[in-house]
């Protein structure tokens, strides 16, 4: 019989938590200030910064969103993260990915400090997890993490196969469980036999954003099966990388989707907030 792992009741629980630890601190230090920058009018990324912001609200972090139109120079982005940057009330920068494709990311995004690089996308953070020191850690597989420690399953030796080999995802979700002592394989669209790996993994993760990708087939009996896709179905339902009602039944552990992998990346970025906070001289 399998087990869902619920991130919303997970994510609310930790941001309880969270909400009384910042409760402290700002008792202490002051306000928390996190600066969202938007640029453009994508839908799903304008859903994403409200979430943001809602959670911002929840743990009593003090949010600025930062609403710039499509148009918007590089320049011009360029100058208001130079600002923040140097801003001693703003602990944590987030731009929300992707920009418009005039927009330069990298050259942005190389303007956040470290220390405010909540996202944990820079060089200097990615670095830091290769070597397994403290350091802000990508939200979404900060959040897997999380949910494998909740239900105490152990990845010490055990064989992760991930899904995906992204920036966001999939790369620092490597090093993570490799930091944890499992057998990591990443695969990507380039990778031949995938189902005879994937069905050889003890803890299974999809990170490729396509809708039902991961097949009963596709997983070994007793598995861990974490879903991080955000998909709509053929009847624009939401729905994972993961076919859910097929693969469950051969599952230890599944998460769903929505209500799995999606609340705990929210939740990761208050906690990378609050660290960077914690961590900055003031
Ligand atoms: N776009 C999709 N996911 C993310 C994320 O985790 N951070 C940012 N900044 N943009 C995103």
């Amino acid at each position: 019989m399998y087990k869902i792992i619920d991130g919303k009741k997970l994510a609310s629980e930790l941001r309880l938590n969270l909400k009384n630890r910042i409760g402290e601190y700002i008792k202490e230090r002051g306000e928390i200030g996190l600066a969202v920058i938007l640029v453009g009018e994508d839908p799903a990324s304008a859903v994403y910064v409200r979430n943001k912001i809602k959670a911002c609200e929840e743990v009593g972090i003090k949010s600025s969103v930062y609403y710039l139109p499509e148009q918007t120079a590089q320049k011009d982005v360029e100058e208001l993260v130079t600002s923040l940057a140097d801003n001693n009330k703003i602990h944590g920068i987030l731009v929300q990915l992707p920009l418009p494709s005039h927009i330069n990311a990298k050259k942005v995004l190389e303007l956040i400090p470290v220390g405010k690089d909540v996202d944990g996308f820079s060089a200097e953070n990615i670095g830091k997890l290769c070597l397994n020191e403290e350091c802000s850690v990508a939200c979404t597989p900060y959040g897997v993490i999380k949910m494998l420690e909740s239900e105490k399953i152990d990845v010490k030796g055990k064989r992760a196969v991930i899904l995906g080999r992204s920036e966001i995802v999939g790369k620092p979700m490597s090093m993570l469980l490799l930091n944890a002592d499992a057998t990591v394989t990443v695969c990507h669209s380039k990778t031949r036999g995938l189902k005879e790996i994937c069905r050889e993994a003890d803890i299974l993760i999809a990170a490729v954003g396509k809708a039902k990708f991961v097949t009963a087939d596709m997983v070994k009996q007793d598995a861990v099966v974490i879903d991080v896709g955000i998909n709509r179905d053929e009847n624009g339902k939401m729905c994972g990388d993961v076919d859910f009602e097929n693969v469950k039944d051969k599952c230890s552990y599944i998460t769903p989707v929505p209500g799995g992998v999606g609340p705990m990346t929210i939740t990761m970025l208050m906690y990378n907030t609050y660290n960077a906070a914690i961590r900055s001289g003031n």
